[in-house]
């Protein structure tokens, strides 16, 4: 059990790794209290969640969008939630993303805390205080930044989670491993079973050090100009391959993280059994399905990432594992790698 805390200029929120999720029930105020969460999470948990109204949206992305938040708000008001009110979002990254959103407006601003539910969320989606919601295809388009007073990631939940939601987010994990704790990517690696039983304790272990990172990098750039850059690791390809295939995103982003890690390869940034100990390790996870953009539709698709600057955009190389960099390339050198290396045209 760890509790770790940001603390930036303006907000204070505590991360509770390996806390069982009940013990929220201490933490609420004892009125004005709102739960959100989604009817998956509801089914599992909702009997034993604490005494306050909930609202329920339909599960997934598809919620995420101002049409709900507005609903969501009337529901609000409906329920007496006033200015001193606090929002508590039970659930994946979806809740925490609308439920962070919302407290961020509702009344300009009311208190909110998470149970985060997923391991996506749990290794990154609370943590930072980022939140959103989609505009049309734009992804997270509208947002904002609010610290979650306290968030609770129980690693216990975890057992829930459908098979592909998980492997999804372990890949942000082994993400936070390869940019920034090399340890973290050895345990993973050489706990392929323990991470695949979704043992409690090596996940707690392993979340506390993902939110760890996060955090420092986070309290470090609150507001992503730099060093917060490093964590879109992967992403660049990643979101490519997931517009094109429709992939689960962590998915999306081991390929693209295996093409960043060999696009470093060739810059003679890593050595081939860096690149190669990486591939290893998202392929015994399952991580790697195969991807092929047709050639004239790479540059457009990665010209649609948000980090991009003009025909620009910020990619994250690797100098080894646990030591990334965020370099400004153009986007067509950046297609140019792809087209040239993706699997299936050659080898790497
Ligand atoms: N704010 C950030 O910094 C940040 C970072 C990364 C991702 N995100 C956002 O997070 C979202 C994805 O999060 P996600 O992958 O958690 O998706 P999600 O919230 O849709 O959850 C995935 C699925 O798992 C179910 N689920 C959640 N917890 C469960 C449990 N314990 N047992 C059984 N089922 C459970 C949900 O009902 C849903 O069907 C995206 O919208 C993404 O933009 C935000």
């Amino acid at each position: 059990m760890e509790k770790i805390i940001i603390n930036t200029a303006d907000s204070f929120s505590e991360i509770h790794v390996g806390t069982a999720w009940e013990t929220v029930h201490e933490m609420l105020p004892h009125s004005g209290v709102a739960i959100l969460t989604d009817t998956n999470v509801m089914e599992l948990y909702g009997a034993r969640f604490p005494d306050f109204p909930v609202l329920r949206i339909t599960p997934g992305e598809e919620s995420k969008k101002l049409e709900v938040v507005e609903m969501l708000a009337a529901k609000l008001m409906k329920a007496g939630i006033d200015r001193d009110g606090f929002i508590l979002g039970i659930g994946g990254g979806v809740v925490c993303d609308l439920a962070g959103f919302l407290a961020s407006i509702y009344m300009r601003g009311i208190r909110c805390a998470y149970v985060s539910t997923s391991l996506l969320s749990q290794v990154d989606a609370s943590t930072g205080g980022k939140n959103g919601v989609n505009l049309e295809d734009a992804k997270n388009a509208l947002g904002s930044f609010k610290q979650p007073e306290f968030v609770i990631c129980d690693p216990l939940m975890l057992t829930t989670l459908p098979e592909e939601e998980y492997f999804s987010g372990l890949a942000e994990l082994i993400k936070t491993g390869i940019i920034g704790d090399p340890e973290l990517f050895e345990i993973i690696g050489s706990n392929q079973e323990g991470i695949a039983n979704r043992d409690p304790e090596l996940l707690s272990m392993c979340i506390s050090k993902a939110v760890n990172f996060k955090a420092a990098v986070v309290t470090a750039d609150e507001k992503e100009t730099g060093l917060r850059r490093l964590l879109n690791f992967g992403h660049t390809y990643g979101h490519a391959i997931e517009m094109y295939h429709s992939y689960r995103h962590g998915y999306a982003v081991s390929c693209g993280m295996e093409m960043a890690s060999a696009f470093s390869m060739e810059r003679g940034l890593i050595s081939r059994d860096d690149h190669k100990r990486i591939t290893d390790v998202l392929k015994s996870h399952g991580l790697l399905p195969g991807h092929d953009i047709p050639d004239n539709q790479v540059a457009q698709l990665l010209m649609k990432d948000k980090k991009k600057s003009g025909k620009d955009i910020f990619f994250v190389f690797l100098k080894g594992i646990g030591n990334a960099v965020a370099e400004k390339i153009a986007v067509k050198e950046a297609a140019d790698f792809y087209i040239h290396n993706k699997p299936g045209t050659k080898q790497i």
